[in-house]
């Protein structure tokens, strides 16, 4: 075996991985627009957990209708969407992966809700949100807790608490988003009240036996941002509080379009030096890396210098599902690699519109904008 870090299994919570390969979340814009899931996204899990990788972590779904990030969101905001999402748990496991699913709330970023929510009234582009009363605080916390409720309901082995990309945990968590005068804002300790209460609240509805795992912002990569002298203090309390894994990312949409992150972000295993800061932080923790790991040599390394214990793909898994299989030798053919300077995903993304990669061969696109102009 050439890669035996990468093809060794992994007990995580009380689940049996059967290789390090996990998919990281995500968003493509799949849901229905009622913010169920029907056939498109169904099938497409069906293809991510079938290429081999052992575990599938499903893209953010929103835990209230505030904070749905877009038109085409997955939502669990009511038991009406369990029937529909555990259909995308069980396309999952008749594929043979385990099933995470993130759970999200936008706030300053969700798209033309009536009036956004977040922790303070920070400009985001025109749009000025609303600073959340703590009774919201509390109510919301607890919308995360019934989401996770559901998502277990649904037959996923486990949920996972998006606190990256900048959205409502890391508004709270920044210095630089969170201006609040009150007990969720100033110190550290304040501003880490809000994700803390959110974390202790789905602790408690899905029972401590359930992994719950943290997508944990390790960097905004802006200057008067947050670094990792501040999330490795929360990557602490999350251990303390048994969180299953930590899946580190950095940045946010306040650093994406930034000509010093497009550079980073164009180079191979961009984001991998966070999550070893966050390992050596807690180096009993479980530690997921994602970030443009686009060969099985990258992966091996990465596993073998213990920066992190699991490697998430994300647009690497989607340009190329055979990506496992090509590592792990069954498939002989060269990898198909996610480009650099492209960016045809996320700018449908942003235009509303169902995701397809720049890499699909020329029948597969045409028959998927055919169908999804
Ligand atoms: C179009 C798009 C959608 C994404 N959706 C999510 C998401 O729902 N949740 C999340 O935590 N990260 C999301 N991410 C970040 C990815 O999980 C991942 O960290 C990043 O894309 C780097 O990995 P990759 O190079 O394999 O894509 C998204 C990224 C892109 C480009």
């Amino acid at each position: 075996m050439k890669f035996p870090l990468l093809f060794s299994s992994y007990r995580l919570g009380g689940m049996i991985l059967k290789n390090r390969i996990t998919m990281a979340p995500l968003f493509l814009g799949y849901a229905n627009a009622d913010g169920s899931a029907g056939e498109l996204i169904i099938e497409h899990y069906r293809e991510m957990a079938g290429s081999g990788a052992a575990m599938i972590v499903v893209e953010n779904v929103s835990v209230h209708a505030s904070g749905m990030g877009h038109p085409f969101v997955l939502r669990l905001d009511d038991d009406k969407f369990i029937q529909g999402i555990s259909k995308i748990a069980d396309a999952i496991h008749s594929a043979g992966a385990s099933a995470v699913m993130q759970i999200n709330h936008a706030g300053r970023y969700a798209y033309a809700s009536a009036q956004r929510l977040a922790p303070s009234a920070f400009k985001t582009g025109d749009v000025i949100p609303k600073e959340m009363t703590v009774g919201e605080i509390e109510a919301i916390a607890k919308a995360y807790a019934d989401a996770a409720t559901r998502v277990r309901k649904a037959g996923f082995d486990g949920v996972e608490i998006h606190g990256g990309t900048g959205y409502l945990l890391v508004q709270f968590l920044s210095g630089r988003t969170n201006l609040r005068q009150d007990e969720y804002g100033g110190s550290l300790e304040n501003r880490m009240r809000f994700p803390l209460r959110v974390v202790d609240l789905v602790k408690e509805a899905v029972g401590n036996a359930y992994p719950v795992g943290y997508r944990l912002l390790a960097d905004e990569w802006l200057p008067d941002g947050l670094h990792t002298g501040e999330t490795a203090i929360l990557a602490k309390e999350l251990q303390a509080r048994n969180i299953a894994y930590l899946s580190v990312m950095a940045g946010t949409y306040d650093s994406f379009f930034l000509p010093e992150y497009i550079k980073e972000e164009s180079k191979d295993a961009y984001m991998a030096h966070f999550a070893g800061e966050i390992k050596r932080a807690v180096p009993e923790m479980t530690i997921i890396t994602a970030g443009r790991i686009s060969s099985p040599e990258t992966a091996e390394r990465i596993l073998q210098e213990k920066t992190a214990d699991l490697i998430g793909l994300a647009r690497v898994l989607f340009a190329d599902p055979q990506w496992p299989g090509k590592a792990a030798g069954t498939i002989d053919a060269p990898i198909i690699k996610c480009a650099p300077s492209c960016t045809v995903c996320l700018n449908r993304v942003m235009q509303g519109k169902p995701a397809f990669c720049a890499k699909w061969d020329k029948k597969r696109r045409e028959q998927f904008l055919a169908m999804h102009k």
